[in-house]
């Protein structure tokens, strides 16, 4: 059942490709654009949304912080992503007019089933993105728009965590073609591109053989850094909880422009961080400040992995380790630059003797609040 793999979650990150594909199936039609009928709001109620907010908890959590830059870049329309966990309690203003997004890969996390209950009892539509058909998320939500993932049996999160992705793009570039932004044309090129983005993904998969060579060289390391910035930041995050999860390390993320307000007084000689470098093209002001932020940190004595884009020459002075993933449009990066972090985590675990698939002291779906 394994496949052949000693781990499911080894077997399901090899399956991400097939996963992202799936989860595009059928909703790009032939002149390029998005059919998502099957979500069943209604155009006139996606044109009246004046505020989108997410909710999700975990690794789906990051997902919808991703979301929120796609959404507002490409809408225009405010979006918030909340811990599902902290949402109710503050008394978050919603109306009809704003549209909830839950994510969800189980569709049975009791936090997010609140915080959309609580969002429906004050008016708001919510639309679920779940992996599971039939469970209870989607159930008591007005729309779902469903991940293609296929079942996700290890308790840490790979494939689902790509689809969801996948979904939140679709959604973002959906209330985009709706509401006829005027990102018209970038939304035709990004969907060209998001086509095809299984095949990078695939492209990434198969040069993982020195990430897990240099993750079985950490194994003794107690702690381990991330940083990212823009949508490179909540994928810093999610290597950080694959890390906690899965080899017990004290692992955090950071927002790179954070560093100098506190967390570079953590980095001492030969501390492992790992930097997700956003494309050189695109927003280079982006790049350009990273570059200078590995500088830093290497300067105080840090051991670099730099994830960074094909033909990113600027880093390659900076770094102790490079890993090279494709080149994608700046949004999409996430796709291809966690891939990489997944296979860190599983290898650091297995190298660590830890149990892969059932870490300690978790389980795969949370049904208490
Ligand atoms: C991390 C992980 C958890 C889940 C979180 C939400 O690898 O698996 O953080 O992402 O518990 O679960 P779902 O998506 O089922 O609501």
């Amino acid at each position: 059942e394994k496949g052949g793999y000693d781990y499911f979650m080894l077997k399901e990150i090899a399956e991400q490709p097939k996963a992202v594909a799936d989860t595009l199936l059928g909703r790009i039609d032939e002149s390029g654009r998005l059919a998502l009928d099957e979500v069943h709001i209604p155009d006139h109620v996606l044109r009246e949304v004046n505020k989108v907010v997410i909710v999700a908890c975990g690794t789906a959590y990051h997902a919808g912080m991703i979301a929120k830059y796609a959404i507002e870049h490409w809408t225009r329309i405010p979006c918030e992503t909340e811990l599902a966990s902290e949402f109710r309690y503050r008394d978050p203003i919603l109306d009809q007019r704003t549209l909830v997004v839950a994510i969800s890969q189980s569709g049975e996390t009791m936090d997010t089933l609140m915080a959309l209950r609580h969002a429906r009892e004050q008016g708001a539509k919510v639309l679920a993105i779940c992996n599971t058909n039939g469970s209870t998320i989607p159930r008591e939500s007005d729309a779902v728009l469903y991940t293609h993932a296929g079942p996700e049996v290890a308790v840490a999160s790979t494939k689902a965590f790509l689809t969801q992705l996948v979904a939140c793009y679709l959604v973002a570039l959906y209330l985009g073609q709706v509401r006829g932004t005027k990102w018209g044309d970038e939304i035709h090129s990004v969907i060209r591109e998001l086509s095809q983005i299984s095949t990078e993904v695939e492209k990434v998969l198969a040069t993982m053989e020195p990430v897990r060579e240099l993750a079985r060289s950490l194994a003794e390391k107690n702690t381990v850094l991330f940083l990212g910035r823009h949508v490179g930041f909540p994928v810093a995050l999610e290597g950080a909880l694959k890390l906690k999860e899965l080899a017990y390390m004290h692992a955090e993320g950071f927002a790179a422009g954070e560093l100098k307000h506190g967390p570079i007084a953590l980095i001492e000689d030969d501390l492992p961080v790992v930097v997700v470098v956003p494309s050189p093209r695109g927003r280079s002001v982006l790049h350009d400040k990273i570059v200078s932020n590995i500088q830093e940190i290497r300067a105080r004595g840090a051991r670099t992995i730099v994830i960074a884009e094909e033909g990113d020459e600027a880093v390659v002075p900076y770094a102790d380790h490079l890993v090279r993933i494709p080149a994608t449009p700046t949004l999409l990066q996430p796709l291809v630059a966690t891939v990489p972090l997944q296979v860190f985590a599983c290898e650091l675990a297995t190298a660590r003797g830890n149990e892969v698939d059932q870490p300690r002291n978790l389980a795969k779906s949370v049904t208490v609040e």
